[in-house]
């Protein structure tokens, strides 16, 4: 498999990011995503950083001087506005909620800010609006030590963001507004969004932003020998092949393979079967989340790989269980572990998450993980 049989060991050195989140000019929030001219592409307004590249041996891949290459993250931002009520308000009512809470969230961010606990060089590529919840997004992504010099603010989108309303018998309805991580893209992506994608140790994707936006990401990856994860999570519409064709590791959960793959996913001699029909679609690694069944990595013409939990003392709240348990297998890989590895260390990250509530405060930090696997 391309760039995956080997470790990807650091080469060379990369500049210290600036950190400084781009703007973009206004677009039209009511034209179809494609048609969209978001970034502004004069110089003098933006405040992104030029990055250099990598040297490699291939033609393709930019030149860079750098320690590590990064994890990029090319994804989704999302204010998650949690209200605690007793039941939904009728058509017309007003109610009171018992209490609520924005947590910042969205799976691009989540992945994120999990490759920046564990201490692994990680830019996220994504876009937020000019609002309370951009910000709120963007010191939550700064203190989990994410490089931001690819984050673009737009004028004419809200941040992402989710009413999620929790009733007391148990039931959440959710109301989802795709602003900034659904429209403002501009059709063809920067350079500068390129270099860093091209220039990175491994690039990470889900499926909450348009899917234009991830075709061109995964082939500009692709050119330079990249490696793909594509998680599954996100929009349930059909993936495109033309994504799945340049993704190196797909990674669904359970209920997503099913989905995918309009096959029963009950017991693992059913998801291998399914796995079959992925290697049908065009990608050769599935790496599977199971829930507390753990994890299975199958690679075509290869035994699969299984990877039991590490139990947790007290299961919480299970919530980005699945994103840090995808983010800590690339951090694994990028930093050169086997594969049985990485799934090992992707289940104690996740393990860890599963015992704090909420999503991004529940990501744990590389010490905590190495500690664990220790232990364990
Ligand atoms: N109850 C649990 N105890 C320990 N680890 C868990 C538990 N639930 C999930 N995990 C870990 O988190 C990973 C991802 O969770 P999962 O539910 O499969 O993902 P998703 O959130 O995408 O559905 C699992 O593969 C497992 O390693
Ligand atoms: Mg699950």
């Amino acid at each position: 498999m391309r760039g995956l049989t080997t470790p990807l060991q650091p080469k060379h050195s990369y500049p210290a990011a600036q950190n400084n989140p781009k703007k973009s000019e206004s677009c039209n929030l009511y034209s179809h995503p494609v048609q969209f001219n978001g970034k502004n592409n004069d110089p003098l307004s933006r405040k992104v950083k030029p990055i250099s590249c990598f040297a490699s041996e291939n033609p393709n891949r930019p030149i860079l001087k750098e320690t590590k290459p990064p994890l990029v993250v090319v994804g989704s931002a999302n204010a998650d506005i949690y209200v605690e009520i007793d039941r939904l308000p009728k058509e017309g009512e007003t109610i009171s909620a018992k209490t609520g809470q924005t947590l910042a969230g969205g799976k691009g961010a989540n992945q994120a800010v999990c490759g920046g606990k564990l201490a692994y060089p990680t830019y996220f590529v994504g876009q937020v609006g000019e609002d309370a919840h951009g910000k709120l997004i963007t010191d939550a992504l700064l203190s989990g030590g994410v490089y931001l010099d690819h984050l673009t603010t737009v004028s004419n989108a809200p941040t992402g963001h989710a009413v999620v309303m929790l009733q007391s018998d148990g039931q959440n309805s959710i109301i989802i507004v795709g602003g900034a991580n659904m429209s403002c893209w501009p059709e063809k992506l920067s350079d500068e969004d390129l270099e860093v994608v091209r220039s990175a140790g491994i690039v990470l994707l889900q499926r909450e932003i348009p899917d234009f936006v991830n075709i061109q990401v995964a082939k500009a990856a692709r050119t330079a020998d990249v490696p793909v994860i594509l998680d599954a999570g996100g929009m349930d519409s059909p993936i495109p092949l033309e994504l799945l064709r340049c993704v190196d590791i797909f990674s669904p959960n359970e209920t997503e393979l099913a989905r995918i793959t309009k096959m029963p996913t009950g017991s693992f001699e059913q998801i291998s079967k399914a796995v079959e029909k992925c290697y049908e679609l065009g990608v050769n690694q599935v790496l599977l989340k199971l829930g507390a069944n753990g994890s299975a990595l199958f690679t075509k013409g290869e035994e699969p790989l299984r990877q039991p939990i590490i139990k947790a003392a007290k299961v919480i709240d299970t919530t980005g269980a699945g994103d840090t348990f995808t983010a800590a297998f690339a951090v694994g890989l990028v930093e050169g572990k086997s594969k049985e590895e990485c799934l090992r260390f992707a289940a104690a990250a996740a393990t860890l998450c599963v015992q704090v509530k909420g999503a991004i405060p529940s990501m744990p930090e590389k010490r905590a993980v190495f500690n664990l696997l220790q232990s364990a």
